[in-house]
């Protein structure tokens, strides 16, 4: 939530008839008013958004298990505890944005899965188990929703709040060539939110937030529901997740079929590089890149900035014990100070109950840098991650190699080991 939006036409109070296409007078027989729809949060206590609608968004005639196949999230023992390297490229992609969801590390605040669809759905697809944060590592897609329609960008996060119903139209895929794409996603089941030290009293997001209102993406239209984007003349099917299991409503209306809404509820995206890094002297703590919050989890954005600049300053990350959490790092691109053999597309698990620290060398070879290009997305969590068997499929056997000085010296930049091969995926 990050303002409050209005689109199309709303009555005056809430609460109030709406009447549609001029239809009728306040006694007439016919008299067409629109539905409204009051989209909350947290009971009737939290934010909301309220949309006028055609028809009744209760509408469905048909309410059935869906068809797709849906890959649950299930958790896997991490034993031994170790650090972790996965590679999320390694995940095989699959037909649409419902089955290529694959869950790969889990705990009972939070589901990180990665998508790789190589086509879109012609369904809507609706979690109703949390909020959605996708990151769009490749590609790029257009967005629907009951809010309207608005584009979403490589490297920019998506934002969909829990409930709601939307479908990804990607862009750049087959028959042009573009292959699959590849996403991050991260459900919250408490919500994703600005962090309240980002907002004045008044709700306004402060002068010395790492970004500002005009920041973020919004829904640009409504959707034209006479002509779907698609192309579809009904039914429409929305496939809803809840409890890790999908039904299917049809209807006979389009889903956004919306005369207009106001409220603070809506899907809104932000391009990672436009966050404001902060830079110190001496070397300032993760809790500087967060970017959102859940109740357990925040997401960091680490992007390319100046960094440490006081004398004999160490820009690498120092060794640490954040006993209270586990961290997950997704590397997008660019040169990581800490970390050798990680690359794009890979994921690092660094666990609560294990010291974390840069590999042999690199700690000693950061100092007098003065700039970095790494670009990734953190997520901290306050309860431990546990991976998926499609996790499990797709982990470098030989991560925790990587911190053993005789096997590697990162600041000779090499492996002594005789077979490199894992560190450089
Ligand atoms: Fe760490």
């Amino acid at each position: 939530m990050i303002d409050r939006m209005i689109r199309g036409e709303v009555p005056t109070h809430h609460h109030q008839a709406l009447e549609i296409d001029g239809e009728g007078g306040a006694r007439h027989k016919k008299r067409r008013i629109a539905y409204e729809h009051c989209f909350t949060r947290k009971g009737f206590d939290g934010a909301y958004s309220i949309l006028y609608q055609r028809h009744s968004p209760a509408r469905e005639f048909l309410t059935e298990p869906s068809p797709l196949s849906w890959r649950k999230a299930e958790a896997e023992p991490l034993v031994p505890l170790r650090r972790a390297h996965f590679l999320s490229g390694q995940v095989p992609p699959a037909k649409g944005w419902v089955e290529s969801r694959t869950p790969l590390l889990v705990n009972n605040d939070i589901v990180i899965s990665v998508a790789r669809p190589m086509v879109s759905d012609d369904i809507f697809f609706v979690n109703a188990d949390g909020d959605e944060l996708l990151f769009f590592y490749s590609g790029s897609a257009t967005l629907e929703t009951p809010f309207g329609i608005q584009e979403v960008r490589e490297l920019e996060y998506l934002w969909i709040p829990k409930g709601c119903p939307y479908r990804l139209t990607f862009t750049g895929m087959e028959p042009k060539g573009g292959g699959p794409h590849h996403i991050l996603i991260m459900e919250s089941r408490d919500g994703f939110s600005v962090p309240k030290q980002f907002r004045n009293p008044s709700g306004q997001l402060t002068m010395d937030a790492p970004y500002t209102h005009r920041d973020f993406g919004r829904p640009d239209r409504l959707v034209d529901t006479a002509h779907d984007p698609q192309g579809s003349t009904g039914p429409w099917r929305v496939t809803v997740k809840k409890d890790d299991t999908l039904t299917d409503r049809v209807h006979d209306k389009h889903p956004c079929d919306v005369i207009g809404w106001d409220g603070y509820v809506y899907p809104v995206t932000f391009p990672i590089l436009e966050y404001k890094p902060k830079t110190g002297k001496w070397h300032l703590p993760p809790t500087i890149h967060i970017t959102f919050a859940a109740t357990n989890a925040v997401v960091c954005s680490f992007v390319p900035r100046k960094i440490d600049y006081g004398p004999d300053s160490i820009p690498c990350p120092y060794p640490h014990s954040s006993v209270d959490c586990d961290e997950f790092l997704f590397y997008v691109r660019g040169h990581f100070t800490s970390r050798k053999g990680v690359g794009p597309g890979s994921i690092s698990l660094h666990p609560m109950g294990m010291p974390h620290a840069p590999q042999p060398g690199s700690y000693e070879a950061s100092i007098g840098n003065t700039e970095t290009d790494e670009l990734a997305v953190m997520i901290d969590t306050f309860a431990p991650l546990r991976p998926t068997k499609w996790a499990l499929e797709c982990e470098d056997p030989r991560y925790m190699e990587s911190w053993d000085p005789g096997r590697f010296d990162a600041a000779a930049g090499e492996s002594k080991s005789e077979d490199e091969t894992s560190y450089s995926k």
